[in-house]
C-alpha cells in the first residue's frame, strides 16, 4: 500500500492506474476508522481494481468554535487497517497542500445544503462539497463511497456530481451500528458513559417511526411528535422528515424519504437516520 501526500503525486499515480484499464473506488474519510468507514472500504476493494482511501481532517468544513483541533487523530492505525483490508493507496494530504494562502474557489450546493445540517452549521456543506471536488480531482476515481449515516451530505455530494457532469457514481452504503442501535461515529468517542446511554434515545425513537413507516402511516406531524417525544432527555438539534433527494421538509410520505435527527448532548453533537421506501416498503 503506497500513502501520498501531494495532490500532484495523486494525480500521476490514478492517471497512471487509469492509462492501464483499472477502475478506482475512492473512500473520503477524516480519519478514526471505525466499522462504519470499513464497510465503505470493504465494498470499494471489492468492486473496484484499486481502491484508494483518502485521510484527511478537513479544516473548512468545521466552524472556529467547533472541534477540529480535537477531533480525533489516529493516522497509523487508520493505514494498518487499510492495509490489511487491501485498500491500494492512502492519500493524505496535508492542509497547506489543499488549501493555498489565497485559496478563493468554493462548491457551494443550493437548496440540498440548506437545512438540516446545514441549518445548525451553515459552513459545512460548503466545507465537504469543496474538499471532496478537490479530493476527486486528485484521485479520478469511478466510484466514491459514502455513510447513509451522513443522508444530507450523500444527497449533497450526488447533486454535485450531477450538476458538474463528474460522471462518478456515489454509491451509499448502510449505516454500520453498535449492537444496542447506536449508528458508528468517529464522535462517539468523545461520548462519557451516561451520554452514550442517553443517546440511544435516537435510534429507538427511529426504529420505532420505522415499524409504523412501514406499517403504513404517512403523516410527518404524527411521526415528528413522536420522535420528538422519544427524544425528550436530549437536546434537540432537528428533528425533519425530507425528500431523501432534495432533503426539503415534506408533510406526507408520497416517495422515498429520509427521517433525519441530531442531538447536543453536552459531549458531542450526533445524527441518524432511516430512509424509507414506500415503493418497497423498507425501512434501511
Ligand atoms: O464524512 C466525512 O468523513 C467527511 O465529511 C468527508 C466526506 C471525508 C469530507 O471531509
Amino acid at each position: 500500500m503506497i500513502i501520498i501526500k501531494s495532490p500532484l503525486e495523486m494525480r500521476r499515480w490514478a492517471d497512471q492506474k487509469r492509462a492501464t484499464n483499472n477502475t478506482i473506488g475512492l473512500v473520503p474519510t477524516m480519519g478514526a476508522l471505525h466499522r462504519g468507514h470499513m464497510s465503505l472500504v470493504e465494498a470499494a476493494v471489492r468492486e473496484n481494481d484499486m481502491a484508494v482511501a483518502s485521510i484527511f481532517v478537513n479544516p473548512t468544513q468545521f466552524a472556529p468554535h467547533e472541534d477540529f483541533d480535537h477531533y480525533p487523530r489516529t493516522f497509523e492505525k487508520d493505514c494498518e487497517l487499510l492495509k490489511e483490508a487491501g485498500v491500494a493507496c492512502v492519500y493524505a494530504p496535508t492542509a497547506g497542500e489543499m488549501y493555498s494562502q489565497d485559496f478563493s474557489t468554493w462548491v457551494d450546493v443550493e437548496l440540498v445544503s440548506e437545512g438540516l445540517c446545514g441549518g445548525s452549521r451553515p459552513h459545512f456543506f460548503r466545507g465537504v462539497a469543496t474538499v471532496v471536488m478537490k479530493l476527486f480531482h486528485a484521485t479520478k476515481p469511478q466510484r466514491a463511497y459514502f455513510g447513509q449515516k451522513d443522508a444530507q451530505q450523500c444527497a449533497v455530494i450526488r447533486r454535485m456530481v450531477r450538476d458538474m457532469d463528474m460522471g462518478i457514481d456515489i454509491v451509499e452504503m448502510p449505516i454500520v451500528r453498535e449492537a444496542d442501535g447506536l449508528a458508528m461515529s468517529s464522535r462517539n468517542a468523545y461520548l462519557t458513559d451516561d451520554d452514550r446511554e442517553r443517546a440511544l434515545c435516537l435510534s429507538r425513537a427511529l426504529f420505532a417511526v420505522g415499524e409504523r413507516l412501514r406499517q403504513g402511516e404517512r403523516e410527518a406531524a404524527v411521526m415528528l411528535e413522536s420522535v420528538r417525544e422519544a427524544m425528550r432527555e436530549v437536546e434537540i438539534d432537528y428533528v425533519v422528515l425530507a425528500d431523501a433527494d432534495t432533503m426539503q421538509p415534506v408533510s406526507r410520505v408520497e416517495g422515498r424519504v429520509v427521517l433525519a435527527v441530531a442531538a447536543l448532548l453536552p459531549t458531542a453533537r450526533l445524527i441518524d437516520n432511516i430512509i424509507y421506501d414506500p415503493t418497497e416498503n423498507t425501512v434501511s
